[in-house]
């Protein structure tokens, strides 16, 4: 499946991945820009936090209470702010686009 990144700085990024894993460990895998993850997937370090686009929002499953604890603490969050650790890939988000935020980490 296709996810594409878009960041400010560099531009967008689609990236092809397997639907398993999430969209941060797509991102890792790929050396996208702007995703650290440094508490690799424990929603711990929102360091993986990325703007869903307005589009997809609806198509992905509630967050967590951590997750809503976590993105609602953050600097920059917003209403489609999710942390992409806790994004399940599956073959439904295939095309998903996310926007990275400009400094994280
Ligand atoms: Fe740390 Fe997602 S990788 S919260």
């Amino acid at each position: 499946i296709k996810i594409t990144f878009q960041d400010a700085a560099s531009g967008a990024r689609t990236v092809e991945v397997e639907p398993n894993g999430t969209v941060m460990e797509a991102a890792v895998l790929n050396n996208v820009a702007g995703i650290v993850a440094e508490c690799g997937g424990g929603c711990s370090c929102a360091t993986c936090h990325v703007h869903v686009d307005e589009q997809w929002i609806d198509r992905l499953p509630a967050p967590a209470p951590e997750e809503g604890d976590l993105v609602e603490f953050l600097d920059g969050a917003g209403p489609t702010s999710r942390l992409s650790c806790q994004l399940e890939l599956t073959p439904q988000l295939d095309g998903l686009v996310v926007r990275t935020p400009h400094a994280q980490g």
